[in-house]
């Protein structure tokens, strides 16, 4: 053989061996895992994988009702108008340098790990549970909680994005296009979980990919949830019957239902407006939003609102109880945010901005409290306000879903210019951070009891009383015992696999770049990844308290829309994602950010 091609034979081995030994582990296992599963033979999907013809040609199946051609009864105010882009937003996010190679190596690794967990969670939904709502984690069976339109895989849409899931990603966007939006499994459709993970997993999902069966399917269930506004007052109902909302003559407001419900459709409605060019769905939420706005100050605790209102009284201010966790958190959520979204300029956009300020100080002076903790940190816990007779007290109760809110202030911060909500919004994180460290798991439970600090500022920290903690304890032993020091009740000892901790860790190192954020975050990856994992994929844990706890058969879709997602995002590349490109809605799911 002459010399020039044995020289070319061992040029081309060696290219071959350099591609399968460098090409990234995970990008060629997916590609491997993924050929020749599923029934994806035959489909674009397949042909444009084959021919590396990306993206698919995939053409979306009408659902078998349109729900554009409901006749209202009731037609909601097409007025006012969407506002124009927000051109001078502040920067958000902390201006990152490289990280060094060693360290970036580290991160490199604990992305990989975040994906490779993802990535069974996804393989075992994917086989056992197709098209459903829900995976069982243990059981390997499935559940549809959710009318039936497979949550799991709509809210999984941009995770599979951002992890570089092409393939995967594509295959699903397949499945979506034949959603029929015209059936659901349940009588009555919930407004909120159908808003924050259908609307919301489509309209990211096409942010990011601009795939247009996500837009078509994304309007097919906007249009749904809009008929939910063919209500005599014209605010939305909170579940919807599903045969009667077709037939439009028009839906009954419920008396009362949990302020978050109606509090968290601004981002999803305003955004499918921006991208529709279509402003109905803006105009619908404005009117429901400017009751909250009117009624912010007539409150008990003038700045916030009471956990329940009532949509058929349009009254958002009689209530005593008030809390930014469960029930109400995400109507808080979605202020700011709809700030960032919209901007300030136009006057129906402005509210945003004012009911924010408002509420971010009455929270900050009424709710956050420094506990009594062995160690006297600096950190802050978001409790619970009662008002009554003799004045507001404040009750040091906290939970898993309030830990949104240290990342929300943070924001705040950045977007209201006020080192105060930053500074507020990195002890709040650190006080999640906390709970998740002192428990043996190194998790934090649902719900949980600690000790205030004295003094008139209960933001300050103390120093720790022995006596008064056992007190503060025995006082509600009929809760478990043996906690670690500092919490007075595990009231709810489980795991829902939630995301709001690692949430706030997430955009405090994206605001701060300070590496400590991406340190807590591998550590709570860490302690959650063990305790959940199954044969499956991941489940909910009874107990946070105990070392191989029990688990429970239960996987929310929101484990690989949130959880998973924010793990990921902690160690990826800063750009991924950027906050300053965009906005997440409660579901996790990034609406760009449009620019003027
Ligand atoms: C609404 O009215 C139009 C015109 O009368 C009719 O063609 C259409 O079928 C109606 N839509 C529904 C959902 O009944
Ligand atoms: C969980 O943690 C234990 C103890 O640290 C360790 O031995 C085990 O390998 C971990 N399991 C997983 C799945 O990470």
């Amino acid at each position: 053989m002459p010399r020039v091609r044995t020289r070319h034979i061992a040029i081309c081995a060696f290219i071959v061996l350099w591609i399968y030994y460098f090409l990234p582990r995970d990008e060629a296992l997916t590609y491997v895992h993924n050929y020749g599963h599923r029934g994806s033979h035959g489909s674009a999907v397949a042909l444009a994988r084959y021919m590396n013809d990306y993206p698919p040609h995939i053409t979306a199946t009408q659902s078998s009702f349109d729900w554009s051609s409901v006749n209202f009864t009731y037609p909601p105010r097409l007025t006012p108008k969407l506002p124009a882009p927000f051109t001078k937003r502040p920067r958000i996010q902390h201006n990152f340098k490289r990280d060094s190679r060693p360290v970036a190596a580290v991160q490199e690794q604990r992305r990989i790990e975040v994906k490779r967990v993802f990535r069974k969670s996804w393989t075992s939904y994917r086989s056992q549970a197709w098209m459903k709502d829900a995976l069982k984690p243990i059981s390997g069976e499935y559940v549809d909680q959710f009318s039936g339109w497979a949550a799991t895989l709509v809210d999984s849409l941009d995770t599979l994005w951002m992890m570089g899931m092409r393939d995967d990603f594509y295959e699903a966007v397949e499945a979506v296009a034949t959603i029929d939006f015209g059936k659901s499994t349940a009588p009555s459709v919930n407004t909120f979980e159908t808003c924050i993970r259908y609307l919301g997993g489509l309209l990211a999902a096409y942010d990011l990919s601009g795939h247009e069966v996500l837009k078509t399917k994304a309007i097919e269930i906007g249009d749904l949830l809009y008929a939910g506004f063919n209500t005599k007052n014209g605010m939305p109902v909170d579940f919807m019957n599903f045969e009667d909302a077709k037939k439009g003559g028009g839906l009954t407001v419920e008396g009362q239902v949990v302020s978050a419900s109606p509090g968290t459709i601004t981002l999803e409605f305003s955004r499918l407006s921006q991208i529709t060019g279509d402003g109905k769905y803006y105009a619908a939420v404005a009117h429901l939003m400017d009751v909250f706005h009117q009624g912010q100050h007539d409150t008990e605790l003038p700045g916030m609102w009471p956990m329940y209102v009532s949509m058929s009284e349009k009254d958002v201010v009689t209530g005593h109880q008030f809390s930014i966790g469960g029930n109400a958190d995400s109507l808080y959520e979605y202020l700011p945010k709809a700030h960032a979204l919209l901007g300030s300029v136009d006057p129906s956009s402005k509210m945003y901005e004012i009911m924010s300020r408002a509420f971010m100080d009455t929270a900050m002076n009424n709710l956050f409290f420094a506990p009594m903790t062995p160690g006297s940190e600096d950190i802050l816990i978001s409790g619970n306000v009662d008002v009554l007779a003799d004045g507001p007290t404040l009750d040091p109760e906290s939970e898993h879903l309030s830990c949104f809110i240290g990342g929300l202030y943070a924001l705040g911060g950045r977007l209201f210019n006020s080192d105060e909500y930053l500074d507020t919004g990195a002890k709040l994180a650190r006080g999640c951070a906390y709970a998740y460290k002192s428990f043996p798991t190194g998790i934090m439970p649902e719900r949980y009891n600690m000790v205030l600090c004295p003094g008139p500022d209960r933001r300050i920290p103390c120093t720790w009383d022995e006596v008064r903690y056992a007190e503060e304890a025995a006082k509600r032993s009929q809760y478990k015992s043996d906690l670690p020091k500092g919490f007075t009740t595990a009231k709810d000892p489980r795991y829902l696999l939630r995301p709001e901790a690692i949430e706030s860790v997430f955009i405090l190192w994206r605001i701060t770049g300070d590496p400590v954020w991406r340190e807590t975050a591998w550590e709570m990856f860490q302690a959650v990844a063990n305790a959940t994992d199954t044969q499956y994929a991941n489940a909910a844990i009874m107990d946070v308290n105990v070392v191989g706890s029990r688990q429970e058969d239960y996987m929310e879709s929101f484990w690989m829309a949130e959880t998973l997602k924010y793990f990921y995002l902690c160690f990826a590349d800063t750009e991924l994602i950027s906050l300053d490109d965009f906005v997440l809605n409660t579901e996790a799911h990034p609406f760009r950010l449009s620019r003027g």
